[in-house]
């Protein structure tokens, strides 16, 4: 295979949370068998590669991201047997399969953690990073680390050994120690196991943290408080010895080699890494030996912009840090974020746009179940909130941030059901009298997959003529993209051109809510997609060469 034709490079890819996608049961939790009731949709949509966030053994506080196994399925999602059966369907559909793979820490209550707590002596112990307290007396944590998410020190006192533990993200999820090659051996052969039963890659969850220094040297103070996609400061805390190790980079290589062991099909790796742009390079390993890509959350809901100029610069960005053979990925939303559609309050037009510029660009998509429907974001009070985030910030005096500040302080209001049709529940649980994990939100009766079916200017129809655009255009899987210059329109519209050596495809996009006269490119171009549906063909003006675009409308001609 060459560089331009392997499968993930061109891939589109959705994302699943399991919870939430389809209920087989009846106890309103989304499960494995509810996701191979619903395959058939992703196909006919148009997806390529599922990432499904984690459905491994866990008491689910941190909803499957505390695995207490990692090489079993958590009873409420099904058996070993719905997964062999899934993946089975999958591949026989042509579909990948990327599993959520969380490295850097174990649920509080995985066995290995329960012994390596028990003593000093035990074998596990060193599985996990005990330190003595700080001296005299050693009952103050043994440096000035901070969880990701707060104020709180990163580390948890055990009266029973008189040391501390380390963890990044919450006092339910201990990090394990890297140091200790164990660990290292156990968990790359976690991978294998996987790897072995099919599964085509994984995205490795929170990578960055993997490593901390040896020293255990203090952080120091900062007056950056938001935390931020660029760089790992947050909340008046550096992270420069717990996060974005020279030692984490290395282990991306490492990653990669256990990868590279399989080659019929290749496996796929995506990290899951915060920093800056030069940071996230090095994780792609010095010769494209690391990380096959990371996501790159620029267009996500806490950077909402809808704006030509400011998305131009980002993307010239992006292209000149990874150019080919590097592949970007272009993210809008995800578990963890808020819907980005309720940054543009809802609006279905502009959502078409973005729909069309991410699955024109090069680089890899990943769309966030629900996404293709425009699902909204809902508000939950933060002190019944599921998401532990939530709890967390309970006290705090305003309840939600979100549409302020872009900050989300629960997760629950983008992870409700997704809404299959306009039934009680949604359709998404066969029980129509259960009481689901989350609420789904009232929305629900016209925003839903059905309804969005039949009406073919919908978004979910303007989706699936975008994926099917994408699939049959090899200018818009290939290598090159270039912006058109557009003077004076550039501040509402952007365009550029995808190059392939038999193809030439120019996407155009008004950001703006005036229709314009736009300076012809070529004679008689062709339409191929418009975000309004019946629009078959381009309104020329011979006098002034000049095309029309309207008011929120993406076209792609050739
Ligand atoms: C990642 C996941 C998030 C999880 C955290 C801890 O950021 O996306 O959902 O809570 O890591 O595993």
């Amino acid at each position: 295979m060459t560089e331009n034709q392997k499968w993930w490079m061109n891939t589109t890819v959705y994302q699943i949370y399991p919870r939430s996608f389809k209920d087989s049961t009846g106890n309103g939790i989304g499960d494995l068998r509810g996701i191979i009731n619903k395959l058939d949709y992703l196909k006919d949509l148009g997806i390529e590669t599922v990432w499904f966030s984690p459905f491994f053994e866990s008491p689910q506080r941190d909803h499957g991201y505390d695995i207490s196994n990692f090489r079993d399925i958590a009873p409420e999602y099904g058996t070993m047997q719905d997964f062999d059966h899934l993946l089975k369907e999958m591949h026989d559909r042509d579909m990948k399969m990327v599993c959520d793979f969380v490295l850097n820490h174990s649920s509080i209550d995985h066995p290995w953690f329960i012994d390596s707590a028990s003593s000093k002596d035990n074998p596990k112990r060193d599985w996990y990073i005990w330190r003595d307290g700080k001296k005299p007396g050693g009952k103050k944590p043994p440096n000035n680390w901070k969880t990701m998410k707060g104020f709180d020190p990163a580390w948890m006192y055990f009266e029973n050994t008189d040391q501390w533990v380390y963890f990044h993200f919450l006092p339910s999820m201990i990090d394990l120690n890297y140091r200790n090659p164990e660990v290292k051996e156990e968990m790359f052969n976690t991978m294998r196991f996987w790897l072995d039963k099919g599964v085509d890659g994984f995205r490795l969850d929170i990578l960055h943290a993997i490593y901390e220094d040896e020293q255990l040297r203090d952080d120091k103070f900062t007056f950056q408080i938001l935390p931020s996609d660029k760089n790992t400061a947050a909340l008046f805390r550096r992270h420069k010895y717990d996060l974005n190790l020279p030692e984490t980079f290395n282990f991306a290589m490492d990653l990669r080699k256990v990868m590279d062991e399989y080659t019929d099909p290749e496996r796929f790796l995506i990290g899951e890494v915060v920093g800056t742009i030069e940071e996230m390079r090095k994780y792609y390993g010095p010769n494209n030996n690391g990380l096959h890509t990371t996501f790159l959350f620029e267009f996500t809901s806490t950077s909402p912009s809808f704006k030509p100029e400011k998305i131009a610069e980002v993307i010239s960005r992006i292209e000149k840090a990874l150019p080919h053979p590097y592949t970007p990925t272009y993210v809008y939303g995800n578990h963890d974020r808020s819907r980005y559609i309720s940054f543009l309050k809802n609006k279905i037009d502009k959502a078409k746009i973005l729909a069309t510029l991410q699955l024109t660009l090069r680089g890899i998509p990943f769309i966030y179940y629900g996404e293709e429907i425009g699902m909204h974001n809902t508000m939950f009070k933060l002190k019944t909130s599921e998401d532990p985030i939530g709890r967390k910030y309970a006290m705090f005096p305003i309840p939600q941030l979100t549409s302020l500040i872009g900050v989300s302080l629960t997760r629950d209001g983008c992870r409700t059901p997704m809404q299959w049709n306009d039934e009680h529940n949604a359709g998404f649980s066969p029980n129509k009298n259960v009481k689901t994990w989350l609420k789904i939100p009232d929305s629900y009766k016209k925003i839903n997959v059905k309804s969005e079916n039949d009406d073919p200017n919908s978004l979910l129809n303007c989706y699936k003529r975008l994926f099917k655009i994408r699939r049959d255009n090899s200018a818009l899987q290939e290598r090159k993209l270039e912006f058109i210059e557009l003077g004076k329109f550039s501040q509402k519209c952007l365009a550029y051109k995808r190059i392939h050596e038999t193809q030439l495809l120019y996407i155009f996009l008004n950001f703006s809510d005036r229709s314009l006269e736009l300076p012809s490119l070529k004679e008689n171009p062709k339409l191929i997609f418009s975000t309004i549906y019946s629009k078959s063909r381009l309104e020329i003006d011979s006098n002034n060469n000049s095309f029309k675009l309207d008011s929120y409308e993406g076209i792609i001609f050739k």
